[in-house]
């Protein structure tokens, strides 16, 4: 039997970091998918490609764990439309696809809740301490409150946007040298060192995620742009934006636009996906065309996991 789901990636409109604090996060799925095929007309386990093959046997123990369900024939082949660590949350799409098609499979409910735990589960193996935000909005799809009370205890809540958000591009700085799990530590000896300084950050970019909410939801007037650049001044103090990128970013802000970074961030050289708002977009595309960037072919808000093939 073959079966094929797949799972969106992610863009975090603000929260990244604080969130695993605690503090809320607002993110959108992206129109960029990750697919898991499993066949189980197969002895042994392939993998395909060869690299997530740890992943995987260690996702499908983590599984096996959970629900008692045991593999020792499949094959699961990885097909990814999301660029791998730059923050659009490839890891989770694809740990999100892998426990739904790992229940569909086994003829067990696709039941959206049980696939975001399995993909929480799986996501552990990848950095140690995650939120649970790239799941949940993969799993769920669509825009997403999300905040982690407790290990037990995560608020979700969907967003339904009353606004439409125009003039939106990615461009993809490209694959930080440091993993999520690394910047995730980085900041956290920042908070053991400076917690005052560093919760004070936080607070900020609370309100700035609440400012996000409200603007989506028409409550306030804000600019948009506005909230991109604060969101982007409080990443940059907690220091998870490489000199090169804030260099873009200054020259994006020059040209009239607004550009922040969107997950972990790198330090080093790149610093992954940045979203950018610019009020004239042919003026950015012209600009971005010069400069040679890397537009991610992305549009804001899509299906959570769903089942591509019985
Ligand atoms: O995996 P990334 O780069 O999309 O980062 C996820 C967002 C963080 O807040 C940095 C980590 C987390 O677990 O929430």
């Amino acid at each position: 039997m073959k079966v094929r789901v797949s799972a969106p990636g992610k863009v975090i409109l603000s929260g990244e970091h604080s969130v695993v604090y605690g503090y809320p996060a607002l993110v959108t799925s992206i129109t960029l998918r990750a697919n898991v095929t499993l066949d189980n007309k197969v002895s042994g386990l392939f993998v395909n490609p060869s690299f997530a093959r740890q992943l995987v046997s260690e996702g499908l123990n983590k599984i096996d764990g959970i629900l008692g369900v045991k593999f020792n024939n499949l094959k699961v082949n990885i097909d990814s439309e999301i660029p791998i660590g730059c923050g659009v949350g490839s890891s989770a799409a694809v740990a999100a696809a892998l426990s739904g098609a790992v229940l569909h499979l086994k003829r067990l409910p696709f039941n959206l809740k049980r696939i975001n735990e399995l993909a929480y589960e799986i996501e552990k193996i990848n950095h140690g301490n995650p939120s649970g935000v790239d799941n949940s909005v993969s799993t769920f799809g669509g825009f997403l409150w999300y905040r982690k009370e407790a290990e037990k205890l995560k608020i979700l809540n969907k967003v339904n946007p009353l606004k439409m958000i125009p003039n939106i591009v990615f461009v993809n700085t490209g694959k930080p040298k440091e993993t999520t799990g690394e910047m995730v530590s980085f900041v956290s000896e920042k908070y053991i060192r400076n917690k005052r300084i560093v919760e004070r950050i936080f607070l900020n970019i609370e309100k700035v995620t609440r400012g996000f909410l409200k603007y989506l939801l028409k409550e306030e007037t804000i600019e948009f742009s506005d909230l991109i650049k604060e969101n982007e001044r409080y990443l940059e103090e907690l220091g998870v934006v490489s000199i090169s990128v804030k260099d873009l970013i200054g020259k994006i802000e020059k040209i009239g636009g607004a550009a922040k970074i969107s997950g972990a961030g790198g330090l080093k050289v790149n610093s992954g996906i940045l979203m950018i708002y610019h009020p004239d977009k042919f003026k950015f595309l012209k600009f971005a065309k010069e400069k040679r960037l890397d537009i991610l072919p992305a549009k804001f808000s899509a299906k959570g996991v769903k089942i591509e093939r019985k």
